[in-house]
């Protein structure tokens, strides 16, 4: 039986996975952190879309053993953080560390452990990579590392900008995705064709099937998908 395992399941991406994976019927359980302030919130909203919740630590052993008695066969890894919800939250500098790349690895070490676990999906984000530029994307390379590192079978996907109706509103994210469909809109116009499918944005539900289907299909472990891969 296919069980997924959601993490980052009240972010904007990983609330659509939850939905795509229970319109195709699969067993999910959402992954809430036990210190979430909105847990009954949570709680409402998954249990409407058939799915269980789950508010298991960020601990390996806890998490593995959660894993294996839930008998999860697909992990998705929906986790991140940002500089604005770092200086909202108060965290410090090194929360990229703390968040983006010590949970994924977290999980994948616990998703090994577990055992009979078919796919871990991490993700990324277009940009990641040995010589990457900047502390986000220098820090989704190390996770991505971490998880080809902890054994897991795995895909990794990396998208450009996610676009779509968020919660809670991101303007600067949104304009910059309009900004740069349209400036690639004109070069595709040109034939720079490539060029416009690897970095235009998509939106949260697109990306989520695209991150559902990858996970089911045998022939994309242990592959990296590109954001056109993600449409
Ligand atoms: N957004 C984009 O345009 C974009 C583009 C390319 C790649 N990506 C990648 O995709 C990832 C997800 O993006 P998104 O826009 O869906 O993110 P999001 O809406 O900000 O969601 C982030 C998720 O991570 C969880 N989280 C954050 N800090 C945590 C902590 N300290 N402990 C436990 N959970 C924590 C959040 O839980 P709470 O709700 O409890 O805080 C939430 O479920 C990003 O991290 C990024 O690397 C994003």
């Amino acid at each position: 039986m296919t069980v997924a395992f959601v993490t980052g399941a009240t972010g904007f991406t990983g609330k659509a996975v939850v939905t795509e994976l229970r319109q195709r019927g699969i067993a999910t359980v959402a992954h809430v952190r036990p210190d979430s302030h909105d847990l009954a919130k949570w709680q409402a909203h998954f249990a409407a879309l058939g799915a269980e919740v789950d508010t298991t630590a960020w601990e390996s052993t806890a998490m593995a053993e959660t894993l294996r008695r839930r008998g999860v066969t697909l992990v998705f890894c929906c986790i991140g953080t940002t500089r604005a919800r770092m200086k909202a939250q108060g965290e410090s500098a090194n929360s990229y560390e703390a968040v983006d790349h010590a949970l994924p690895k977290l999980l994948a070490e616990a998703s090994a452990q577990a055992g009979g676990i078919t796919r871990f999906v991490y993700l990324s984000s277009l940009g990641a990579g040995p010589n990457a530029q900047g502390a986000y994307l220098q820090w989704r390379w190390k996770a991505e590392e971490a998880v080809r590192a902890s054994g897991v079978p795995f895909t990794l996907a990396r998208p450009s900008i996610i676009t779509g109706q968020r919660d809670e509103p991101r303007p600067s994210e949104a304009f910059a995705g309009k900004a740069v469909d349209g400036f690639l809109n004109v070069l595709g116009a040109f034939g720079a064709t490539t060029l416009r499918d690897r970095y235009k944005s998509t939106t949260d539900a697109r990306l989520a099937h695209a991150l559902v289907r990858l996970a089911l299909d045998p022939a994309m472990a242990g592959q990296v998908v590109l954001s056109e891969g993600l449409r």
